[in-house]
């Protein structure tokens, strides 16, 4: 019998991740059976680890998990990797990150699932802006991030909590997939431990990179920005923008990422706004049918950019 059907965080072992993980700067890494959410029960320890560096929990059944635009995430016990990162972004130099980079959180988190599933399991993920990763235009991971103040007024620690389907044989809905699903084939899924392990490292990587110089690795030219901006699919796509308060999308197409990680779009009538909440459902040209010039235009910016070396 799966031991994960008694206890759901059978296959995790906290020892071997903390060891595994200490070089990558994770100072304790948690395993729970079940919690009622990642996010929840880290954000309320967050300030008492009182900036300690990185820490992280990962549970095989989340009770009462979060998802975006305070919509619920369930996912049943054992089958996928629910977990989440606490981090008190400061530069090398010890000060704060400046607060215009602390969103771009969510998409070096989703960077990470997406670099881990590509890699790992060998399936073609891309970021949908601002916190899913997709497979062949399915979600297979939500990633959902919130800062925490402490109380003192000192700089907020954030908590950065992901979702990934890995070995669901059914969804409940057909926009979502999981692994096992995209790879066809349970020995090429690797164990929730391997998978974890390897997208923390990689969270690490890009966290501490980006902590030598937030403005040089994610501003205009930054290398940290290009490899995130080579993986947001929904760059250069025509996108119906499903915003809070309307009952009707709006059509613009997707042109770039702003400071914080916005996303900049251009409507029809040529204004160009910039996007941080609302859903975005991707919009894709029917099959014949050329890309506007507006597309075209769009792409080969997006080229530009992030044609140089990859972090
Ligand atoms: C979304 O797509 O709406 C975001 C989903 C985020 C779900 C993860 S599961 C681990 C962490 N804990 C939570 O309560 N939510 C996030």
């Amino acid at each position: 019998m799966d031991p994960t059907a008694l206890e759901p965080a059978a296959d995790f072992r906290a020892d071997q991740l903390q060891s595994s993980l200490a070089d990558s700067g994770f100072t304790s890494v948690t395993v729970l059976d079940q919690v009622d959410s990642t996010n929840r029960w880290l954000a309320e320890l967050a300030p008492e680890a009182g900036g300690a560096e990185l820490s992280a929990v990962v549970t095989g059944f989340q009770t009462a998990g979060k998802g975006r635009l305070d919509r619920q995430w369930f996912t049943p016990p054992g089958v996928a990797l629910t977990f989440s990162v606490a981090c008190s972004p400061h530069t090398a130099a010890g000060a704060p990150w400046p607060v215009e980079y602390v969103p771009w959180l969510t998409l070096i988190m989703a960077h990470s699932v997406t670099h881990v599933v590509r890699n790992l399991v060998g399936v073609p993920a891309v970021i949908k802006w601002p916190n899913d990763v997709l497979v062949d235009s399915r979600k297979v991971c939500g990633v959902l991030a919130s800062l925490v103040s402490p109380p003192d007024g000192s700089a907020p620690s954030a908590v950065v909590g992901a979702g990934l389907n890995v070995s669901q044989r059914h969804l409940p809905v057909p926009t979502a997939t999981s692994l096992l699903l995209e790879a066809g084939d349970a020995e090429a899924v690797p164990g929730r431990q391997a998978l974890l392990t390897e997208i923390l490292r990689e969270f690490a990587r890009c966290y501490h990179r980006v902590s030598v110089d937030p403005g040089a690795e994610l501003g205009p030219g930054g290398d940290v920005r290009a490899l995130l901006e080579s993986e947001v699919d929904t760059l250069g796509r025509r996108v119906a923008l499903h915003l809070p308060g309307s009952t009707v999308p709006e059509q613009a197409v997707a042109e770039g990422l702003g400071t914080s990680g916005e996303l900049l779009v251009r409507g029809h009538d040529g204004a160009a706004r910039a996007l941080s909440a609302g859903d975005v459902v991707h919009v894709r040209p029917t099959p014949g049918e050329p890309r506007t010039a507006a597309e075209q235009r769009a792409i080969h910016a997006i080229r530009d950019v992030t044609a140089g070396d990859r972090a």
